[in-house]
């Protein structure tokens, strides 16, 4: 790893500066990105977390780290009423720009995940596909998705494993390194652009490490969904109903 990724987890103010960055960089190119270096599968899992999420229709939900809003849209056409949130300006114009899926409305709004500007006990449901491992501070994090969740209120978290077994993990990494690398450099003139997705698997505690700090943070039937033979995960957790 470079230097300057090395750099980007210096500490929580460096991965959110480091963060910002690079997504305000890709917006533009991020549809065709996920779509390649998924092999095209990243529809399919995020409409496997709509089915995990058993969407009420008329209900509050929130999609967090919603970027072109793919998730947000599938929420919608289930009939819910939905925000879609994002740090990044740019990803939520392109995500403007597609079509509603549904009637009911859908907003769009700026805002950062650690800190969220939307009043407590609001959604009964909270999503998010490839957040909690961008974010500088996990349990931040989750903490808040507590704070604007109501009692009995639902999380599905999709994002990448880091494998628990050594030699699939550094052959996952090296290979997500290597791709990275040249996509990196062919779209964009700098390699170090999609490493930073294996650098950040490298540092998140994985599936199950996510899960232990959902149960400390007050969620309760914490279940851990595999994808792709456990190398991708949906996380779905929910909160205990009201004493
Ligand atoms: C890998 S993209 C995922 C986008 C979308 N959820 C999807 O699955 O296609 C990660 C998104 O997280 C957003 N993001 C990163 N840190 C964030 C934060 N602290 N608060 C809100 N959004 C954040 C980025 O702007 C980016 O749009």
């Amino acid at each position: 790893m470079t230097p300057r990724l090395e750099a980007a987890f210096d500490s929580p103010a460096a991965k959110s500066g480091h963060v910002r960055r690079l997504f305000a960089t890709i917006a533009d190119r991020y549809d065709l990105i996920t779509r390649v270096l998924s092999y095209g599968l990243d529809g399919r899992w995020k409409r496997r977390l709509l089915t995990l999420a058993a969407v009420q229709p008329g209900e509050s939900a929130l999609d967090l780290a919603s970027g072109t809003g793919d998730v947000a849209r599938l929420l919608q056409q289930a009939g819910a009423h939905v925000v879609g949130l994002d740090v990044t300006h740019r990803m939520l114009q392109l995500a403007r720009a597609k079509p509603a899926a549904g009637r009911l409305p859908l907003v769009w709004t700026v805002g950062d995940m650690a800190a969220l500007p939307l009043p407590g006990r609001r959604f009964t449901l909270v999503t998010t596909s490839y957040g909690l491992r961008n974010v500088p501070d996990l349990e931040t994090a989750i903490d808040e998705i507590v704070r604007v969740l109501a009692p009995g209120g639902r999380l599905l978290s999709l994002d990448f494993n880091r494998p628990a077994n050594g030699t699939v993990r550094a052959a996952y990494l090296a290979y997500l390194t290597a791709v990275g690398s040249v996509l990196g450099w062919l779209l964009h003139g700098d390699s170090d652009t999609y490493r930073y997705i294996a650098a950040s698997i490298r540092r998140y505690p994985g599936a199950e490490g996510v899960a232990v700090r959902l149960r400390q943070c007050g969620f309760v039937d914490v279940q851990i969904v595999p994808i792709l033979f456990g190398l991708m995960t949906i996380h779905v957790a929910r909160l205990p109903p009201a004493a």
